[in-house]
This record gives structure tokens, sequence and C-alpha cells, in this order.
């Protein structure tokens, strides 16, 4: 077998064999197979695309290149969460409580956040001391002990898919639906997930802009699912506006707590709900999706979930005492606040102009390594459809400098469109994709 003949094959429309998928991705992690070639190959596939078969065979072989988890000794069912990445999604922070508290084990391994959307862990790192980089023993340990882990990974999972997504990074091949739905799917195989609750976003500051896609993509993993014998349901929300009011690590941490608490913003708490139902679902150990949700919802009333998300920090070694007094979170020196400029209603609140104001302020990176800063962030304080009179305050911006703070004034400004005809809120959800 010839790498070229797997590219040239893949060039003219043809559908690989599994055995070819195999060859070329085992050819790539052992470095027989060089970067440039698997460049050509990764726009090959871009223009001609994969179907389900390939696309999951694509999925194990990358899922195969590295060490693979086996969570069975420690759960019945090893159950995981995955957002393609979103503006104030802080969900994991509520949902993994929620499903945890209400008797199911949530072990999630997560990655930092890159470009506009925030990542799982660095939000945690908000909380002083709370360490993300166990190992596998401990990871196992803590799962079994208290049925709630958030970490880093503990192994090196799926390392071809690091190293394929560098090369599309660089040759415009990152919106292949087949790339990203195998890339997302080998690293929870990998992790060793059995059922897997997918969010997939879509709207202007997602990766999926166009509902089609979203749906596209959501289809595609859950097919991958059913090829690799996992549980998969694939949930379509909205990221045409930020989730929630929170964007920016420790206030989003903020609005995590005080959500568990039994405030927080109505759409985040609904989205948190609705997510931690479907993952009591495919638990096994509710009946029907109204049993899950009314076990979700109790997990929040009766404060089991937040008694969760503390021995989750207290076990991973952070200062719980931050948790009773959110003033101890790390906060910015400059707090300015952005007033509307005329009386109406809102139209837009462009999520991936507010993901990238925030990065600017230093709360996201621009690239894999960067240093963020906790404190920094936006709260949005309206959502698409409400009302404002001219002055009224529509967001906060808290920065290191008052500088940052006026250029973040200036680009948040243009990111929200006023009018003077109402609209309907923006859905929350568009489709659920996998589920009976
Ligand atoms: N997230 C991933 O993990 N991989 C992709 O290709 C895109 C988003």
């Amino acid at each position: 077998m010839r790498a070229v003949d797997i590219i040239t094959k893949k060039r003219d429309g043809g559908s690989l064999t599994t055995d070819e998928i195999h060859f070329f991705i085992e050819g790539f992690t052992r470095g027989d197979i060089p970067d440039y070639q698997v460049a050509a190959w990764s726009m090959a596939v871009l223009l001609q695309g994969m179907d389900a078969r390939e696309t999951s065979d694509l999925t194990m072989a990358l899922a195969q290149s590295g060490d693979q988890l086996d969570l069975s000794d420690v759960v019945d069912v090893a159950l995981d969460k995955h957002s393609t990445g979103g503006v104030g999604d802080k969900t994991t922070l509520v949902v993994a409580p929620i499903v945890s508290a209400c008797g199911v084990p949530v072990g999630k391994m997560s990655g930092g956040g890159l470009g506009f959307t925030g990542g799982t862990l660095d939000k945690m790192e908000s909380i002083p001391g709370y360490d993300i980089n166990l190992d596998t023993r401990g990871f196992k340990r803590q799962l079994a002990e208290i049925g709630i882990v958030l970490s880093g990974p503990t192994a090196v999972l799926a390392p071809a898919d690091g190293k394929l997504y560098a090369l599309r990074d660089v040759t415009g091949t990152v919106p292949s639906i087949p790339l990203i739905a195998s890339s997302v799917m080998s690293k929870k195989i990998a992790g060793g997930a059995d059922a897997i609750v997918l969010d997939v976003k879509v709207g202007l500051g997602a990766f999926m802009q166009d509902l089609d896609d979203g749906e596209e993509l959501a289809r595609l993993m859950v097919e991958i699912g059913v090829h690799a014998e996992r549980q998969v349901i694939a949930l379509l929300s909205d990221m045409n506006q930020p989730l929630g009011v929170a964007v920016g690590n420790a206030l989003e941490v903020k609005e995590a707590v005080n959500t568990l608490h039994g405030g927080g913003p109505g759409d985040f708490r609904e989205h948190s709900l609705v997510f931690a139902s479907n993952m009591l679902l495919l638990s096994g150990r509710f009946e029907d999706f109204p049993q899950a949700r009314a076990a979700a919802e109790g997990a929040l009333e009766d404060g089991s979930a937040l008694k969760k998300f503390i021995q989750l920090v207290d076990a991973q070694g952070g200062d719980v005492s931050v948790l009773e007094d959110l003033s101890k979170l790390p906060s910015a020196p400059v707090k300015v606040e952005l007033t509307a400029g005329t009386s109406g209603y809102i139209h837009q609140i462009h999520a991936r102009e507010v993901g990238l104001t925030a990065m600017e302020l230093g709360a996201g990176r621009a690239k894999k390594g960067d240093a963020i800063d906790h404190a920094v962030g936006i709260e949005v304080l309206h959502n698409v459809g409400d009302e404002v009179e001219a002055g009224d305050a529509i967001a906060v911006i808290h920065a290191r400098s008052e500088e940052q703070a006026q250029q973040a004034v200036r680009r948040l400004e243009a990111a929200h469109g006023i009018k003077n005809e109402s609209i309907e809120p923006l859905a929350l959800f568009y489709g659920t994709i996998g589920r009976d």
C-alpha cells in the first residue's frame, strides 16, 4: 500500500477501505507518512467528503493511535459530555455535579480553551489550588470514591488527532465535517466513554454557523457511535449569543456556583438542566426523559449538586472557602459599564465578537500555551429580544487596565444590535439527534 495511492483515490472521489484508513493513520502516527502527504489527504477529504463508515474507521484509527482507557472497573457506564465550543459555555461546571448528585458518576477529561471559546479547565483553574493534572490511578480512585472528576487528560489520548489537527489548522482543512466528527469522537472513545451527550453549537459564535451543517455533524457523530457501539445523543444548541451572562473564567465559575445555589441566568439554568437530563437518560437509570428531568431539578433544588461541586473542588485540592465567599475569586481591577446608545429591542449580541473581545482582555488564548488571566471578562446583561432604554447598562467589562476596557467597550458596542421593532427571543435548542 502507498500513501500517494490513498491520496489520489480520495482526490478522485473514491471511498477508502478500512485497511487503507488504518494504514494511513498508523503511518502518520509513526512518522513514516510525512506531513505534506497528510495535508494533501486532508484537503482531498475536505473537498470529497467521507461517508459514515469511512468516518467511523478514521475515528477508530485515531482513537487507537495512543492510550485507550478502560473505566469498566470503576463505573457501570462511563458517561461523558462534549461541547463543540461556545462563548460563556460553563455547562460542565453545573451539569457534572447535577448528574453525579443523581447517583450517576461523571469523570470528564477536558482540554484548555483556544481562540474565542473558553475551556472548562481554565475556568476550574480560577479556583486557587485546583489541580487539573491527575494521573489515571488518581482519576479512577476519585471517580469511584466521589463519583465526579474534572481533569485534564490522564493519558496520551488520540495523539494522531493532535498531529492531524495541527496540520488542518494551517492548511484550511479544519471545517471538514468528517474530520471534525472523527476528531471529537476519537478522543471520547480513547478516554473510555460508553455513552456520550454532545452539544453541537450552531450560530455566529460556533464552528458551525449554519443549522444544516450542525445537523450533519451531529448525525455523523451519532452514526459513529452506532458503528463503535457507543450510545450517543447530540443536542443542537444556539450559539448566536453568549450562553448566560458571564464570559471569562472566574466570572463563569461565579455564575456556575450561583446556578448551583438555585439562582443564575434562566437560559443557562435551562440549558444545564436539559443537558443533565439527557445524560441521566443515557445512563440507563431513568425510565424516561421526564423522570430524568425531575431528578436533575431535584439535585439543584435540594442543594445536592452544589455539595457535589464542593466535594469535587476539595478532592482536587481547590480552596473550597472561595465557593462560600465568591469575592475571593480572582477579580479584575477595572470595571466599566457599556450602556445602550438608543432605546429599542436587542436584535443581536454577536457571540463570536463577545468571545474575541474577552480573549483580547486576556480571558482566552490566541495560540496554544499562551497564559490567560482568570480575572478578566465580560458580563453580557441582556439576551436577544430584551427591551432596553437608552443609557441602560448592557454589559460590564472586567479588565486589567482602563485602556483595555475602553477598547472592549468599542468592540462590544458594535457587537450589540438594537432596533425599534420587537423580536422573539432566540431558541435555546434546535433539535436532538439520537434519542428515541
Ligand atoms: N474540536 C475538535 O476536537 N476537533 C475538531 O476538529 C474541531 C473541534
